[in-house]
């Protein structure tokens, strides 16, 4: 029985922010901050709040390990009214976390990637396929389990009838192995960005990016910061401005908030363009407030920001 919009596979885990540090951390030495925030991490989790947010009935997979970290990844996933039903807990290893060390604008970050690591295809089942109409991956680099079986994954949804999207979001191995022509027949709409997409395709420009793929790719959307989004669709590569947002907070989470808003019309049924000026809208909206779901309470503000900062209908 179908019971949601959109199933959710990706990793999970948990931001420790410090902020004002009293200098660089050093070897040997010990300095203060003197502000700590503990929320929900993950570009996945960003994701999946945010099309929660949007209106639409969102689970999420993902691998937590027994500890207080899982228990506060599913409660703030909870409160967004995203189900975690599907989130697989282990003994086997810890839940992951950043150590996220604010310097003004900038910051560096350390990642232990702990259980995010090993959720694997066996994870998911076809009962939890069979319970959403789309299925969305992200962060494919980040989560060494699924990698090496998306192919099979994504063949095994496409034949239960989902439709299917995946955000590879960043390598940070740089190593950029995905092979494309097995994956992407199988992949509706891939949503890397810009930097992502050269990377991956081994390309210096978009369109040389495009003419490598074009054969066995079905739609490619392409975000790219304050220039908007590129969609390349039945041999037609189209392009649409940013929505200018001349008081950015930070940009955390733009990417993933873009995906939300596309992802949200194309369930509806709405046209690509559509769901490209909506991806835009969220991606700014996004830009208002610190870190990636602070701009997304519910629908209703949503719409409001999207007509009064940037005379969007939504
Ligand atoms: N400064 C900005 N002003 C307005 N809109 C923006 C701005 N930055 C990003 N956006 C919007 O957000 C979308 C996604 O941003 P971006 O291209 O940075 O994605 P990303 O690199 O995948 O982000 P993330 O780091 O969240 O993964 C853009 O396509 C654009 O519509
Ligand atoms: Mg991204």
């Amino acid at each position: 029985m179908i019971s949601f919009d959109v199933l959710v596979i990706g990793e999970l885990n948990v931001d420790i922010i410090l902020d004002d540090i009293k200098g660089f951390p050093m070897i040997g030495k010990e300095i203060l901050a003197s502000e700590l925030n503990v929320v929900l991490g993950s570009s996945s989790a960003i994701f999946a709040s945010n099309l929660s947010s949007l209106g639409k009935s969102v689970a999420m997979v993902g691998l937590l390990g027994e500890d207080s970290f899982a228990d506060l990844i599913k409660k703030s996933l909870q409160n967004k009214k995203v189900n975690t039903d599907f989130v697989v807990t282990t003994k086997k290893y810890s839940t992951g976390l950043t150590i996220v060390m604010n310097y003004g604008m900038d910051r560096a970050n350390v990642t232990f990637p702990g259980a995010m690591e090993h959720l694997s295809t066996a994870d998911i089942t076809d009962e939890m396929l069979l319970s959403s109409k789309h299925l969305h991956l992200s962060s494919i680099f980040l989560q060494k389990g699924i990698k090496n079986e998306a192919i099979e994954l994504f063949k095994r949804a496409k034949k239960l009838g989902l439709k299917t999207s995946m955000d590879p979001q960043w390598d940070p191995a740089e190593n950029w192995d995905l092979e494309l022509e097995q994956l992407l027949p199988h992949i509706d709409i891939w949503m890397p960005n810009v930097m992502e997409f050269k990377n991956i395709t081994g390309t210096d420009t978009i369109s040389a990016g495009i003419e490598k793929i074009k054969n066995y790719s079905n739609c490619v959307v392409i975000k790219d910061g304050v220039h908007g989004a590129h969609l390349w669709e039945k041999g037609k590569l189209t392009s649409k401005p940013a929505f200018l947002n001349s008081k950015v907070v930070d940009c955390i989470g733009a990417g993933d908030s873009f995906d939300a808003g596309f992802i949200s019309e194309f369930v509806k049924g709405s046209s690509l363009d559509r769901c490209v000026e909506v991806g835009n809208v969220m991606g700014a909206i996004n830009t208002l407030e610190p870190g990636g779901t602070a701009a997304f309470e519910n629908i209703e503000s949503v719409r409001i920001k999207a007509q009064e900062k940037f005379e969007f209908t939504l």
